[in-house]
């Protein structure tokens, strides 16, 4: 942090609140600090708690330590604050005991037992994980821990409830399977408790106390913590299950937020374990939210050396399910295909945009540039901004969709092509259908990703996917055994994609879905809309089909200019009539999916 002199303060950046004029000053004198932008104030131990994340304890050891000092004597009100945290955690870990025994208690805990068994777990993991059983009674846990602890103390703990109405506390957590959460010290801080099989909510948590402040902590943190530091490498998933199941397959980088969207300060432990956290947010449409919204949260904290990585679950999947349908190494495989952070910033801006116009192409760039904009560190930002810019500059180059070539009247020799023109949709930099097969397998990834989501559902898919054969040998390979799969049973996609897994496809079907999601096709899934799916295919079939006739034309033009026959002449205006038909759909299609937004918005 950078303080400059003003007067008889010294003034800097506050580190509480994002500011772009420093708002935060210093007064050496007194010792305080004192931020006019959001109000935060306080002394050096409280500066040290809040930026280190530390309790008051910890904070005057950093301090008196970084001074070469012995501690200084506590106050009577430090000593009662200490204290009272110390014997917080002495009830919570009580309570986590006490959890643990009746899961372990056959009489109590069976259905739970048997419900996490079926979740994959067993005596080792549920030990390992400190999981315990919160049973259905209204007061069983208050009988067991009011002996030792006062009743006030349990409430403050986040254990018992306490009615408005002045009625008689009770027991927060009922017949549910209990997790308890650890600060980074491994101390049980709260917990979050599960139903067994459905009901709401699905998991409920300690409130907000002293020591649980859901914002500040991650889940997991202090069982990842040495691996993480030791690989570099962290991973943070959604859900208390997905960690647990990471761990035990042997990926023990895993952490989670606590139910609610990445914070900054949670954002902040990550970068303390690695500078590239990869963030395996859930394949539904929320997860999708959650990961937008964490890149939205570390934007403006990027710094030189740190960023954030993508990594993206199949739909429907957690990491949880992933990891146990399909093994340890389909997640690592889908970590280390996670994309960096500007990938994902750019395809925000980019997907399924048309840039066929100056001002739409200008529209984007200044997108771009708002986005990079809001990124703080002014060396981070600047390589941003000069990144995006030439990505545009790559982008607004590439080749577009030829027309046919130009007709002369004489009628005897096509001219060499014309500069392009007309429609091309964005595509990320770097990725530039250089020869016409590579063209192709970006179509055919889309078709067949459709074809695995929606062609059990959409006829004119399946149908389609029947009619062709993909020049991309591998992906040609998971076509036909894709057909002969629907022919013989109807499936749904997610027993499609186990059975083309089993036979052996499974290294194709991730690299499909990277390539999905780099041409701007972020919804292939199940979750997309049989509506929305058969556009897509509808899109890709054209695109493919003209990359076809291209080829066949430029034969063709060959063929014609050599021999100047008759017969020649006529294959190529066949292949041309075709193109241009192509080229008719296509803007039929355009309209009609312009209206079929229309009408759905509209419908909203
Ligand atoms: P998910 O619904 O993805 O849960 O919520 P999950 O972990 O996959 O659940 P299982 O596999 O069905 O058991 C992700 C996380 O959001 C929080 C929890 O932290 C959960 O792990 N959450 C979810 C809540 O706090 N409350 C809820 O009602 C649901
Ligand atoms: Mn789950």
């Amino acid at each position: 942090m950078r303080l400059v002199r003003v007067g008889t303060v010294q003034k800097g950046l506050c580190p509480f609140h994002h500011e772009k004029t420093p708002s935060f000053t210093v007064d050496e004198r007194r010792g305080t600090f004192h931020c006019f932008g959001c109000g935060a104030h306080g002394n050096a131990i409280d500066f040290v708690m809040r930026t280190e994340n530390l309790g008051f304890r910890e904070a005057v050891e950093r301090l008196a330590g970084e001074v070469g000092l012995a501690l200084p004597r506590e106050t009577p009100a430090d000593r009662a604050r200490g204290e009272r945290q110390a014997t917080l955690h002495e009830v919570l870990a009580a309570a986590a005991e006490w959890f643990a025994g009746r899961l372990a208690d056959r009489r109590v805990g069976a259905a739970a037992w048997s419900y996490l068994e079926h979740r994959g777990l067993d005596a080792a993991a549920i030990d390992r994980f400190g999981l315990g059983f919160a049973p259905p009674g209204r007061t069983a846990l208050k009988e067991a821990l009011t002996a030792r602890y006062s009743e006030s103390l349990l409430v403050e703990a986040g254990l018992l409830g306490r009615p408005e109405d002045g009625g008689p506390t009770y027991d927060r957590f009922r017949g549910r399977v209990m997790f308890p959460i650890h600060d980074a010290r491994g101390r049980v801080v709260g917990f979050g408790g599960r139903v067994l099989g459905d009901g709401e909510p699905k998991y409920l948590n300690s409130p907000e106390t002293e020591l649980f402040q859901k914002g500040r902590l991650l889940y997991g943190l202090h069982w990842a913590g040495p691996a993480a530091r030791k690989a570099a490498e962290v991973v943070a998933v959604e859900g208390y299950m997905d960690v647990i199941a990471l761990h035990l397959a042997g990926i023990e980088t895993a952490v989670a937020p606590l139910g609610t969207a990445l914070t900054e300060q949670q954002i902040a432990l990550l970068w303390k374990l690695a500078p590239e956290p990869t963030l395996c947010f859930d394949g539904d449409a929320a997860g999708q939210r959650a990961a937008a919204r964490a890149a939205e949260r570390a934007l403006p904290h990027l710094k030189p050396g740190y960023s954030l990585r993508f990594a993206l679950l199949p739909a429907g999947d957690d990491p949880d399910s992933l990891v146990r349908g399909r093994g340890a190494d389909a997640m690592r495989a889908l970590l280390a295909a996670a994309r960096p952070l500007r990938d994902v910033l750019w395809e925000g801006e980019t997907a399924g945009g048309r840039l066929d116009t100056p001002e739409r192409r200008a529209g984007l760039r200044q997108r771009l540039r708002a986005v990079a904009g809001r990124i703080e560190d002014r060396a981070t930002q600047q390589d941003y901004q000069e990144e995006f810019a030439r990505a545009c500059d790559a982008l607004f180059a590439a080749p577009r969709e030829p027309r046919a070539a130009p007709w002369r009247a004489d009628g005897r020799r096509p001219l060499a092509g014309r500069p392009p023109q007309g429609h091309f949709t964005a595509r990320p930099a770097g990725w530039r259908p250089s020869a016409a097969p590579d063209q192709q397998r970006i179509e055919e990834s889309g078709l067949l990703s459709l074809a695995i989501g929606h062609a059990a559902r959409v006829p004119e898919i399946a149908e389609g996917l029947g009619g062709m054969t993909f020049r991309t040998p591998p992906l040609e390979a998971v076509r036909a055994d894709l057909m002969a799969a629907l022919a013989l049973d109807r499936l749904d996609s997610e027993a499609i994609e186990r059975h083309l897994t089993r036979l052996g496809h499974g290294p194709t079907l991730d690299r499909l879905r990277a390539m999905a999601v780099r041409a701007g096709l972020v919804s292939t899934g199940p979750e997309t809309s049989s509506e929305e799916a058969l556009f897509q295919w509808r899109y890709f079939l054209i695109a493919w089909q003209q990359a076809d006739l291209r080829r066949e034309r430029d034969a063709a033009e060959r063929r014609f200019a050599e021999s100047g026959a008759a017969d020649d002449f006529r294959s190529l205006q066949r292949v041309l009539g075709q193109i241009e038909m192509l080229g008719r759909e296509r803007s039929e299609l355009d309209l009609d999916r312009q209206v079929f937004l229309r009408t759905r918005t509209g419908r909203l």
